[in-house]
């Protein structure tokens, strides 16, 4: 049988630190209000010139090096973003471009804050199928450019950034399996309303902007992460004991601790960045993947869960041996 294995990680986190106290002095808001209510202390944001790929390209090729494969050896890019360079060519493409890799597939996946999982488990699909055989996989966001900077109860939950995996076939696991899940009824929950087939003069407005119900989405993620938790472990014929680390979406701290707290997995095997990322979508958790995996906390042969949640509602996890 064959299987997908993570044999190196990236990221990329753009120069700019925007902190609480950068945002009192713009918003009415105080640092006080944010550590406590969602853990964030600061995040990054990408400057004017710095467009997705950019940050998708710094990743990728952190994780190329880790991973120590030559370009050649990739035959597929996943990229998940809700923050594509272009209406198309795809972010995708425009990063095979600057890798000056050709011919093989390349193409954005988008399920937000989940896109992560959601092309890992695409990625996953096409390698053990013997479709591809080394896949690069992205999450990459600079999701400050869909935030309406006046809103307090949205602008200080997000900021920009990139994390990259490398997969390759291998006979043993690798990816044990994944999980993901959408449903559409919340979709007004959480999104940006305007787009090209809608309410585009919005968007040459400069007013694409999200909009969210946070107590209601606050519920869903917990319910969502928590349950996807129980789910890919009963799947795998394994118990809660038997992980080594959590990668949960980094939205809010409260959220990541209800999680574990539901799961009953201590605060000790959950990796958290939002307090210096923020919330980066679909690059939240190869981000958090790839800081503990260099700062040497996640090992081979460990067994690592991730989980994403977002707007659609869409969710996914993916369990995994280092
Ligand atoms: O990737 C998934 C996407 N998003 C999420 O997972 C986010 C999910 N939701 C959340 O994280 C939380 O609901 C928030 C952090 C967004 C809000 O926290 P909360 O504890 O649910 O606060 P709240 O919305 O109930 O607001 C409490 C108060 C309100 O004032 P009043 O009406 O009680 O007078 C808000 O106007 O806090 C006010 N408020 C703020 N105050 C200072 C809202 N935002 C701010 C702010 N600074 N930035």
């Amino acid at each position: 049988m064959k299987y997908s294995r993570i044999i190196g990680t990236g990221g990329y986190l753009p120069e700019k630190v925007l902190t609480n106290k950068d945002l009192e002095s713009t918003i009415e808001t105080s640092d006080e209000w944010i550590t406590s209510r969602t853990g964030i202390r600061e995040r990054r944001i990408a400057a004017d010139d710095e467009f997705t790929v950019d940050l998708a390209e710094a990743a990728a090729l952190n994780a190329i090096e880790a991973a120590s494969v030559s370009r050649g050896e990739i035959d597929l890019i996943i990229v998940a973003t809700t923050t594509a360079d272009q209406v198309f060519p795809s972010t995708a493409c425009l990063l095979q471009q600057r890798l000056g890799m050709e011919g093989d597939p390349a193409f954005d996946v988008q399920a937000v804050c989940a896109g992560f999982l959601f092309a890992l488990g695409v990625a996953d699909k096409f390698v053990r199928t013997g479709a591809a055989n080394c896949a690069l996989v992205i999450g990459a966001e600079t999701f400050s450019r869909i935030i309406d900077w006046s809103d307090r109860r949205t602008c200080v939950l997000f900021g920009d950034g990139a994390g990259a995996v490398v997969l390759r076939a291998d006979n043993s696991p690798g990816l044990l399996s994944t999980h993901l899940h959408s449903d559409g009824k919340y979709k007004d929950l959480l999104c940006v309303p305007v787009g090209v087939s809608r309410n585009f003069s919005k968007v040459q407005a400069g007013a694409a902007y999200t909009t969210m119900e946070g107590t209601e989405v606050f519920r869903w993620a917990v319910k969502a992460m928590s349950d996807i938790i129980t789910e890919t472990l009963d799947a795998n014929d394994m118990q809660k004991d038997d992980l080594d680390w959590l990668i949960p979406h980094q939205a809010n701290i409260r959220i990541i601790n209800a999680v574990g707290a539901r799961a009953k997995i201590p605060n000790e095997k959950v990796v958290v960045t939002v307090d210096r990322h923020g919330n980066t979508s679909a690059a939240s958790v190869p981000l958090a993947l790839d800081q503990a995996v260099r700062d040497g906390r996640v090992k081979s042969g460990q067994h690592v869960l991730l989980e994403g949640f977002g707007g659609g509602f869409t969710w996914g996890s993916a369990l995994i041996k280092m």
